[in-house]
């Protein structure tokens, strides 16, 4: 059978996610590029601030934006910043194509469209205490940053919170300067691994599932929050699961392809769900038998 829109199937599929993207969930909204820092050879974090005088959208950790270059396109970009700070949006852009190119390339001043937040969220009011262990791959830290800085924020009410980050290289590690300071934060046990050491690195050298079996948190009380490429994630939940943790309590972030973002094209379809609707954050016992299916 031919996969249908979910619009065809499902008449209040075009509701969205939240009241920002509820008022015009195909227009972007007009951003400028407030600030734009260089994280590695590839990757740039923009701040954005409204050009139409409004405020910012309020959004949840792990939540998405559509970001707009114009003339180019659109690209999904998980929004990366503070959700408990007001005023710009903060997201952290890999060049990989044209979208994403001519976006890490806004210079300040440049406009931008932006429409969201669209998407799930990572569930941090239920890891009220109970151990957050969260693991990131390369720029798989970006999706998740907004969900440690809110449990850094509520670091009281958690039993633990575990961050283990693993790269390819040094040069490779996003947030270089925070990084140093969570390493010395005692609110924090902080794992960073690269797959390839260069000189002047002492840290550990393996992938980032090396570091999970040594890792502080009690597997029955543990919440984890998996972000990165699709192998990493599959042999990430595959080590917690072997720690002992449920898979109900093991979360990803699946970054399947979008267009629309709010369940109009069937761009982001797996199995019977859609990842702009359901996702982008699931938890490994919903999605357990799509999981690690090849796109189509
Ligand atoms: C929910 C969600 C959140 C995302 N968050 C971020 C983010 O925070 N930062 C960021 O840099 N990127 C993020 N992405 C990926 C980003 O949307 C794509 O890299 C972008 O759409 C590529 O568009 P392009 O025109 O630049 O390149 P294209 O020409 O479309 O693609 C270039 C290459 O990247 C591959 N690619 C495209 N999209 C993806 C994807 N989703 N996953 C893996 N490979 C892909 C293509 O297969 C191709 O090989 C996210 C994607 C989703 C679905
Ligand atoms: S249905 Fe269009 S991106 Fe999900």
């Amino acid at each position: 059978m031919a996969n249908r829109s979910p619009a065809e199937t499902d008449p209040t599929a075009s509701a969205v996610a939240s009241p920002g993207a509820a008022r015009a969930p195909m227009t972007p909204r007009p951003f400028r590029v407030l600030a734009r820092r260089q994280e590695t050879a590839d990757t740039w974090t923009l701040t954005l601030e409204p050009a139409d005088g409004a405020p910012a959208p309020r959004f949840e950790p792990g939540q998405f934006n559509m970001l707009y270059a114009f003339g180019v396109g659109e690209a999904p970009i998980s929004i990366s910043g503070d959700p408990d700070a007001d005023g710009p949006l903060e997201h952290t852009v890999r060049a990989v194509g044209p979208v994403s190119t001519a976006i890490c390339r806004a210079e300040p001043g440049t406009e931008l469209g932006l429409r969201g937040p669209f998407g799930s969220s990572w569930p941090l009011a239920a890891a009220a205490g109970r151990h957050v262990v969260i693991v990131a791959g390369g720029l798989g830290l970006a999706p998740v940053r907004p969900a440690l800085l809110a449990a850094l924020a509520r670091r009281e009410s958690l039993a633990g919170l575990v961050l283990l980050c693993g790269g390819r290289s040094p040069g490779e590690l996003l947030y270089a300067d925070q990084m140093v300071g969570w390493g010395q934060d005692p609110r924090l046990e902080l794992g960073v691994t690269v797959d390839a050491a260069e000189r002047g690195w002492s840290g550990h050298v393996g992938v980032v599932t090396t570091l999970i079996g040594a890792a502080p948190f009690d597997p029955a009380r543990a919440v984890a929050f998996v972000v990165g490429p699709e192998v990493m994630m599959r042999f990430t939940a595959q080590a917690l699961l072997d720690r002992g943790i449920d898979p109900a309590d093991i979360h990803l972030s699946l970054e399947r392809n979008m267009k629309c973002a709010v369940t109009q094209c069937g761009r982001c379809q797996f199995g019977p769900t859609f990842a702009c609707r359901e996702g982008p954050v699931m938890s490994l016992a919903a999605i357990g038998r799509f999981f690690g299916v090849r796109e189509l």
